[in-house]
């Protein structure tokens, strides 16, 4: 029988479907907000500048928190006091920050690469602190999943170059080997993990395409079917579901890894990771159009800070570098590598923000900076004997700068117990509303300590209400 679909019709089943795509989430207590607000979290510099743990802090006033792209390269982490009032450091590497929280569901949209064993762990181990995490995690079935193989291609790699002077310094995680499958189409979905032959060939195209030893297909196959069955039941359409959210009333913060500095397609080639870091990484691993984010926050370190190797103008190899490792704890969350250390670069923060329009920046880490009595912020790059105030991502022309300082007084007082925004000490004002004229952008809060309740938002700002001080 031929059944004409009128426009009621079609409406109908629309709501239909949307409900039951809804329906899971509500099971999880998924309830409309009453000001719905879109937001994104990244980076102003190449990562680390504090994502996690803003995301966290906006989460309270968000339902729904969307990883979009990189994978377990990232490295999160949050600190809070827990209800039993003892102080608690979560690190996370893909499961997307603000899911302890009991009411925040969390998505690992199309756009991430899911290492499985990885996945599974973090959420036995996230389980005590946030019970029936598992529950409120839904994965799409079009992310590409971070195989065995894949780190073994990454460690082979890496160590091939080492001494040869052009080793990335890659996290060792399988993102680029997992990301070259992808784009030669012969990667493995999660959607795929229902079609056994589908794995099995698969991966028989990826040993054979990276010419791995035969053994190794029997080790990645059995490693995807041990691990298979739980990320099935977590599979959505999350671009699908992700626009059902938004078109009823749900508030969604997309939370960023890495940082500008390391973008696929912006970032210092070869230097950079094999994922989109930017914005319009929005789109392209949600399916969201970015043109529809209200709130684009972007955390800037106060220094700069970089964990593998490229270009870092301002860095500090002598005492003053060690100094700063010190004091900011420096250490890779994800490879526990001593990141290198230096003064805040603005010439690269202004670049950050023609790449990612923020429309509200988060000074992190000032606490950092309470000792030294002198404060660096490079201000320029002089190169051959010109003075140049536009950054260039290009590696070789990066390494013939030298950075142009100008020099702050420090505030030499501690600054975590500090109460308002407008009572940090006049030195410390001073430093952050030259940031705020440099990068032409608003400085909405700043951080003052590792702990949630350690950010001072600034009255009047964009931020104010929207993160709770
Ligand atoms: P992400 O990758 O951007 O999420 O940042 P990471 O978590 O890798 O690195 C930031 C580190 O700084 C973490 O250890 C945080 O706990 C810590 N942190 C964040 N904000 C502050 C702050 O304002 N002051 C201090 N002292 N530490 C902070
Ligand atoms: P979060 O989200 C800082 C760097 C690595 C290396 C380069 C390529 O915690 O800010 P990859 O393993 O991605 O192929 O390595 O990218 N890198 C990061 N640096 N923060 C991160 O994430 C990073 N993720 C990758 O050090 O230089
Ligand atoms: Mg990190």
């Amino acid at each position: 029988m031929h059944t004409p679909i009128d426009t009621e019709y079609l409406r109908t089943q629309l709501a239909k479907r949307r409900d039951a795509r809804l329906e899971p989430l509500r099971a999880h207590g998924l309830r409309p907000s009453a000001e719905p607000t879109i937001t994104w979290v990244g980076d102003l510099q190449q990562g680390d500048g504090g994502k996690g743990a803003m995301t966290d802090r906006l989460a309270a006033q968000h339902q729904v928190v969307v990883r979009v792209q990189g994978g377990d390269n990232a490295g999160h982490t949050t600190v809070f006091r827990a209800s039993d009032g003892v102080d608690t450091v979560l690190k996370n590497h893909l499961l997307p920050s603000g899911m302890r929280r009991p009411d925040v569901i969390g998505i690992l949209a199309n756009g991430v690469l899911i290492n499985l064993e990885r996945l599974d762990a973090e959420l036995a181990s996230f389980e005590a602190i946030s019970p029936g995490i598992g529950g409120r995690l839904f994965v799409s079935g079009r992310a590409h999943l971070i195989l065995p193989l894949h780190r073994s291609v990454d460690d082979r790699q890496e160590a091939a170059r080492e001494g040869t002077g052009s080793e990335i310094g890659t996290t060792r995680r399988g993102i680029g080997p997992a990301n070259v499958c992808k784009v030669n189409r012969i990667g493995l979905r999660v959607h795929d993990l229902a079609d056994p032959t589908l794995i099995e060939k698969r991966i028989r195209e990826a040993v054979e395409f990276f010419d791995l030893p035969k053994d190794e297909f029997e080790r990645n196959v059995e490693w995807v079917l041990f691990h298979r069955q739980a990320a099935l039941t977590r599979e959505v359409d999350s671009a699908r579901l992700i626009d059902d959210l938004v078109a009823t009333n749900h508030s969604v913060l997309f939370e960023g890894a890495q940082g500008p500095l390391i973008d696929l397609e912006h970032g210092i080639y070869p230097y950079v990771t094999t994922s989109p870091t930017a914005v319009y990484s929005v789109g392209s691993g949600a399916g969201f159009p970015q043109q529809q984010i209200d709130h684009r926050i972007g955390v800037l370190k106060a220094y700069q800070t970089m964990v593998g190797n490229g270009a870092f103008v301002s860095e500090d190899l002598s005492e003053l570098g060690q100094r700063l490792r010190a004091e900011g704890d420096e250490f890779g969350t994800t490879t526990g590598r001593q990141r290198r250390c230096g003064w805040l670069d603005l010439v690269q923060a202004r670049w950050a923000i023609e790449v990612n329009r923020f429309t509200s920046v988060v000074i992190t880490k000032l606490d950092v900076l309470d000792s030294f009595e002198r404060i660096g912020v490079c201000v320029g790059y002089e190169r051959d004997g010109e003075l140049l105030v536009e950054f260039d991502a290009e590696h070789e022309s990066l390494e013939r700068c030298r950075p142009v300082f100008r020099y702050f007084d420090g505030w030499l007082e501690p600054t975590t117990s500090t109460s308002s925004f407008e009572r940090l000490p006049l030195a410390a004002r001073e430093f952050i509303a030259f940031i705020g004229e440099q990068l032409s952008v608003e400085i909405g809060a700043v951080t003052v300590g590792p702990r949630d309740t350690d950010i001072l938002v600034r009255t009047g700002t964009s931020l104010d209400g929207l993160v709770a001080a």
